[in-house]
């Protein structure tokens, strides 16, 4: 098959780790007979830097005219006094937003080599974890009115949280289905002792609860959630979250893995087409060093063909390639840990994951 991928690799280190995803791509296109073609677009600082904005009209046609994308990282020091507007950030939401793109799915597992990297106890992590966040991506407080007033003790900001049942009932179907492919349980989080919209969000959680009842469904609430994550993250199998909580919950998940340089997410919609990239930044500290960990990247890449091309053996390739060069002992600086030995650059990592797909010795 034929597919079309839009490439955005933003600021920081997204273009290099982003080049490692597409070389990964290359190569299993080729080893299974698949053909990618890969178009560039600006995103972030860097179409600040060069056309004015951070998301400029032809990116956003570029990435509707695509079977789907990939994405780096956006940001930098160099952008953050920029106007709200012109923010790298605005454009992340504004391209989650014009793609439709509800659904983040942002997995968090236990890579059994990196068991020593994780900051958990042994005691902790037991027999490890292997939990699926799903957040809300295009409602909630980062979506909502916002803006400035006079309050009781002068000026003041303000920001607000919407969410219509239809957003929840939608976020809610996914989180459901998914746990069905998985262990069959979901948690909601909210904060239900305080906020409207939590309450609006738990109603309707417990009422779509009640069509799957193969699911085990609770909830919890996301001051309780933050503590369970690092005191037995076992419990959980699929959360599902605002966009807000989200946000936070999987910060706090990717640490407890060992590293967030390892974590790939998926942001999709109704259609097949999703935007694919790894939950860390850009950080501008190690960018242009060639020291980035690429696999977040790469695994996005993995997701991007499970999800959105159906291409589950092909997905498998590229996972069992991470599995492989991780349990051989290759990591880079990022996922040491108490690992004796030395980092791998992200360019060599990307070639130890290459060799490993086509089953060379790495
Ligand atoms: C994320 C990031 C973004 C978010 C930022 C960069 C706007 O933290 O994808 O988790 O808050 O959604
Ligand atoms: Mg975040």
């Amino acid at each position: 098959m034929n597919y079309q991928i839009a490439v955005l690799k933003g600021d920081g280190i997204g273009p290099e780790i982003t080049e490692s995803a597409v070389r990964v791509l290359e190569k299993t296109a080729v080893l299974t007979g698949h053909s990618f073609r890969f178009s560039e677009y600006l995103i972030g600082g860097i179409a600040v830097d060069e056309t004015g904005v951070p998301l400029p009209e032809e990116t956003v046609s570029g990435c509707l005219a695509s079977d789907s994308v990939l994405l780096g990282a956006v940001g930098g020091p160099k952008w953050d006094s920029l106007p709200p507007e012109l923010r790298p950030e605005k454009a992340l939401l504004g391209i989650r937003s014009a793609l439709g793109l509800y659904t983040n799915l942002r997995p968090a597992r236990l890579f059994p080599a990196l068991r020593g990297a994780s900051p958990l106890k042994e005691s902790v992590i037991g027999a490890g974890f292997d939990l699926l966040i799903v957040r809300e991506l295009t409602g909630g407080i980062y979506f909502g009115e916002r803006g400035y007033r006079t309050g009781k003790y002068g000026e003041e900001a303000f920001d607000t949280e919407a969410y219509s049942v239809t957003e929840i009932e939608r976020i809610g179907r996914t989180a459901f289905s998914a746990a069905q492919k998985r262990r069959g349980k979901v948690t909601s989080i909210d904060k239900a002792n305080v906020l409207e919209t939590s309450r609006l969000w738990r109603r309707t959680m417990h009422r779509l609860a009640e069509e799957y009842p193969d699911v085990t469904f609770g909830d919890m609430l996301v001051d309780n959630a933050a503590m369970q994550l690092v005191r037995d993250p076992a419990q959980f199998d699929v959360i599902v979250t605002s966009n807000l909580f989200g946000n936070i919950l999987s910060d706090e998940a990717s640490q407890i893995t060992g590293s967030i340089g390892m974590l790939a997410s998926a942001s999709l919609g109704d259609g097949t087409r999703g935007m694919y990239e790894p939950i860390h930044g850009s950080a501008p500290d190690i960018a242009g060093q060639n020291k980035a960990n690429p696999l977040a990247a790469i695994l996005s890449g993995a997701m991007m063909l499970r999800y959105s091309f159906g291409l589950t053996a092909e997905a498998e390739m590229i996972e069992r390639a991470a599995d492989r060069v991780l349990e051989a002992g290759f990591r880079t600086a990022d996922i040491m840990g108490e690992h004796k030995g030395t980092p791998l650059s992200c360019s060599e990592m990307t070639e130890k994951i290459l060799k490993a797909i086509t089953a060379q010795p790495i």
